[in-house]
């Protein structure tokens, strides 16, 4: 049997747990006009999803719902994995590709 006590000494640094958030997103009409979900791990933002309905996008919401989370204190990144539709508003909001991920996938199915 696994001698936990062992593997895991008592002064091994534990690593900081994730935090994950969701926010509905409501205008000043008190409207739903969008969700966010993201993961923060250390000082990176990992958005997770990021949705602006359809009748209320090219109105700014998109960008404000960014700006706040870009002046969250303690995140030095913001990182997305972006649907192709969606990569033109993140490179005009500055997010550029970044050379040094891959995404890989493992199809479970046949
Ligand atoms: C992508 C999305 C979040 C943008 O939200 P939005 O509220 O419409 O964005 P904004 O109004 O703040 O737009 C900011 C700028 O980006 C541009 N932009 C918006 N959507 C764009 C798109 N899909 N492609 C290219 N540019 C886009 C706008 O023209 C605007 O530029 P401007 O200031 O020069 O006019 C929204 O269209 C959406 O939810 N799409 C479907 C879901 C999706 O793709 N989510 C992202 C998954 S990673």
């Amino acid at each position: 049997m696994l001698d936990l006590e062992e593997l895991f000494p008592n002064d091994i640094e534990v690593p900081r747990c994730l935090e994950h958030f969701d926010y509905v997103v409501k205008n000043e009409k008190d409207e739903a006009c969008a969700y966010v979900s993201y993961t923060i791990r250390e000082k990176e933002l990992i958005l997770t999803q990021f949705y602006v309905a359809p009748g209320y996008r090219h109105l700014g919401i998109g960008t404000k719902v960014m700006d706040v989370l870009s002046s969250l204190v303690g995140v030095d990144f913001i990182r997305v994995i972006s649907t192709p539709g969606s990569a033109g508003f993140y490179g005009k909001l500055g997010f550029e590709l970044d050379a040094g991920q891959t995404l890989m996938t493992k199809a479970l199915i046949q």
